[in-house]
């Protein structure tokens, strides 16, 4: 039969198909999110298999093997013990907190590495949530004080970015404005710019002990029905001074990094987070999926739908898999 059109022609060989690839995935795409504890030892986070809270002194050898496979970024989350949390969240701001003992720490391996740092009050705070509390609701304005606070701690220590995920109303203003007053305008802001309030985030509360201890954080972050609102969130970022704006989580939103890529001409970034990791590992433990092809079909998605950086748990394995597959 003679027909115009035969897109398989396109697929006879891999030599063809690698040829007309459209999308690469590669280990600089990913930002590798690491725990860290004040304890002397390691300790395995349950809820996400592979995933460990470090020691400040572990550290260095995940860090170590991360970049010899060519991840170069990671993301600081600081498990903090409850005696250290408070309705403030005070300890965000000691300049020789945990955080900024870990940016020194990846700092002083190479001085290339980028390190992102997050800006909530959560890991800080005795009520686990992202803003202060007061009666029972999430006071905005008065948290942008201490979020510029923290975020200034985090750049003063060497964070190359620091990255609100918060979901405040004008934190990016407020805290581009703060930074450039203490001359860290080239510290640069990833902002968290559609934040959804997901089930997702399940087992990083666990890894962090960090749930609200009341209620939850639909005040704050947005409602998974609307994209709309996710476009109004990202013109504000963009008109803030947010140097990349993020979408999270990444599986059920890969519609949103479509969206704000086409719309803005800054780097979109999205969270492949703690519940899309451990239901991979767990779906693999039963046996159900082929992990390895999973993981990267996975992470390949979230470059297709647009994504410019994949925060992700996988980033290390992933890494070796593309190594091995080219
Ligand atoms: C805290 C924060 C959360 C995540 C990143 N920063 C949790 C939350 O908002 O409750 C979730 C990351 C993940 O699930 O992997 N502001």
């Amino acid at each position: 039969m003679s027909l115009k059109h035969r897109p398989r022609r396109l697929r006879r060989s891999a030599t063809i198909r690698d040829l007309v690839q459209e999308t690469q995935l590669t280990a600089d795409d990913f930002v590798y999110p690491v725990f860290v504890h004040e304890g002397n030892a390691s300790e395995d986070i349950k809820a996400m298999p592979g995933q460990k809270r470090h020691s400040l002194k572990d550290l260095a050898a995940t860090i170590k093997e991360a970049s010899k496979l060519g991840v170069k970024s990671f993301a600081i989350f600081p498990a903090i013990p409850e005696s250290k949390k408070d309705s403030m969240a005070t300890e965000s701001t000691n300049p020789n907190g945990l955080v900024p003992k870990t940016i020194e720490a990846i700092k002083s391996i190479d001085n290339e590495l980028c390190v992102i740092t997050d800006v909530a009050m959560d890991p800080f705070s005795s009520d686990g949530h992202d803003g202060i509390v007061k009666e029972g609701q999430i006071i905005n304005d008065e948290t942008l004080e201490v979020l510029a606070a923290m975020a200034l701690t985090q750049a003063d220590a060497g964070a190359d970015f620091v990255a609100p995920s918060d979901m405040m109303d004008g934190r990016v203003k407020y805290i581009r404005k703060k930074l450039d007053k203490a001359d860290c305008s080239h510290v640069g802001i990833i902002s968290y710019t559609a934040k959804y309030a997901s089930a997702y985030y399940g087992p990083f509360r666990e890894a962090l002990d960090s749930a609200p201890k009341f209620g939850d954080k639909k005040t704050y972050q947005m409602n998974p029905a609307n994209r709309r609102e996710a476009i109004f969130e990202a013109k504000l970022d963009f008109h803030e001074g947010a140097d990349v704006m993020m979408v999270k989580p990444a599986l059920a939103y890969l519609d949103i990094i479509s969206e704000l890529k086409r719309r803005f001409p800054i780097p979109v970034a999205c969270y492949n987070v703690s519940g899309e990791y451990s239901m991979i590992k767990a779906a693999a433990k039963a046996g159900l999926i082929d992990e390895d092809k999973v993981i990267l079909e996975t992470l390949m998605g979230m470059k297709r739908a647009g994504a410019d950086m994949i925060f992700t748990y996988h980033a290390v394995e992933a890494a070796k898999l593309l190594r091995a597959t080219t």
